[in-house]
């Protein structure tokens, strides 16, 4: 059943159900011309081991990092190597990037927890020159992607940003994603093409949005709630994967959903919608939000990419 609110469409589980059987078939997709590849996944957490799945079931082979040796049993069930590394090994990245076809680069420091920015900083930036340093000694592989994030754009005061839009210099954290996006775009060899994916919030199984709002119902929350937040599903991650590296993508693009709300709005939906208490917002504090901005997705589906989930909250 689909629910309306300020004339914007929301599909229920129901329907989110079919969608998602509308993924699946798009995951079930052979290869084009039952290519198999080599695909190498650096950083394999929530978005990366739903990638590598996916090229698993398709047929390729598919190598992947972790930084922990108790993640290894779980990560051989998607994938047909693991390897404990770290992206600041420079040898280590060197060896993974060996003889692949594919590189994804897929790394976050723990996002459970805010983390310094020294540790994001230690976390993207050797692992990005390191990847650049590898795949320019490494001829076999065609396609790099990177999965930046949509919070480079910063406080827009909720103006729309584009591709070509430009960046937050200020904050800590953005400039950290964006210097890795500049190592990885200008330093890579020509005949690399390199797609960086700006995304939004990740959600989908195990990070569901009903479930992460739900709690925060009658809490209160620094800031007015009127800062315009980006999201996108984990299906639409690991299509568009596959779909920049189907099509060489080359360059940034932003990779979020249709819905353009703010964190008041969304929280409300959420929490009307589940019959709890609304969220309060105090004005009075800052909010810990760096992003606001309404982003224009529309690069990616010009190159011809549908989105799975373009309106669903889960
Ligand atoms: N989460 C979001 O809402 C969000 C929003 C926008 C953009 N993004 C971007 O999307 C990508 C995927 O996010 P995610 O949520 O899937 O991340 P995640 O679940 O936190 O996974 C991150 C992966 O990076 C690995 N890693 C951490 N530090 C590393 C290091 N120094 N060297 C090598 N690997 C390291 C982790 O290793 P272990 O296996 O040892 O944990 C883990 O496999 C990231 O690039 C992130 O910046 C995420």
């Amino acid at each position: 059943m689909n629910t309306t609110t300020n004339g914007k469409t929301i599909l229920s589980n129901d329907t989110h159900e079919m969608a998602t059987q509308g993924a699946e078939s798009l995951f079930s997709e052979q290869p084009r011309g039952d290519v198999f590849k080599k695909m190498a996944i650096i950083g394999c957490g929530y978005a990366g081991t739903a990638v590598a799945c996916h090229w698993q079931k398709q047929g390729h082979f598919v190598k992947v990092t972790t930084t922990r040796e108790e993640r290894v049993a779980e990560l051989e069930e998607v994938a047909d190597q693991v390897v404990i590394m770290q992206g600041n090994d420079a040898k280590a990245v060197h060896s993974l990037v060996q003889n692949q076809d594919i590189c994804l680069l897929s790394v976050a420091p723990i996002s459970t927890r805010q983390v310094d920015a020294e540790v994001y900083r230690e976390t993207y930036i050797p692992t990005a020159k390191n990847v650049v340093a590898a795949l320019t000694e490494t001829a076999t592989v065609q396609q790099l992607i990177y999965l930046s994030s949509c919070s480079v754009y910063g406080n827009k005061n909720g103006d729309w940003v584009d591709e070509t839009s430009g960046v937050d210099t200020d904050n800590e954290y953005n400039q950290v994603l964006y210097e890795a996006e500049q190592i990885l775009l200008n330093s890579a060899p020509e005949d690399l093409s390199v797609c960086i994916l700006r995304l939004g919030g990740i959600y989908g199984p195990g990070r569901e949005l009903i479930k992460r709002l739900s709690r925060l119902a009658g809490k209160t929350l620094p800031g007015s709630g009127e800062s315009f937040a980006c999201w996108i599903h984990l299906d639409d991650i690991v299509t568009a994967v596959d779909f920049a590296c189907q099509n060489r993508l080359n360059g940034i693009y932003n990779l979020v959903n249709n819905l353009r709300w703010t964190s008041r709005e969304l929280c409300d939906y959420v929490c009307d919608n589940q019959g709890l208490e609304r969220v309060i917002w105090d004005a009075t504090k800052p909010s810990f939000r760096a992003l606001n901005a309404r982003i224009n997705n529309q690069k990616i589906k010009a190159a011809g990419y549908p989105l799975i989930h373009p309106e669903t909250i889960v």
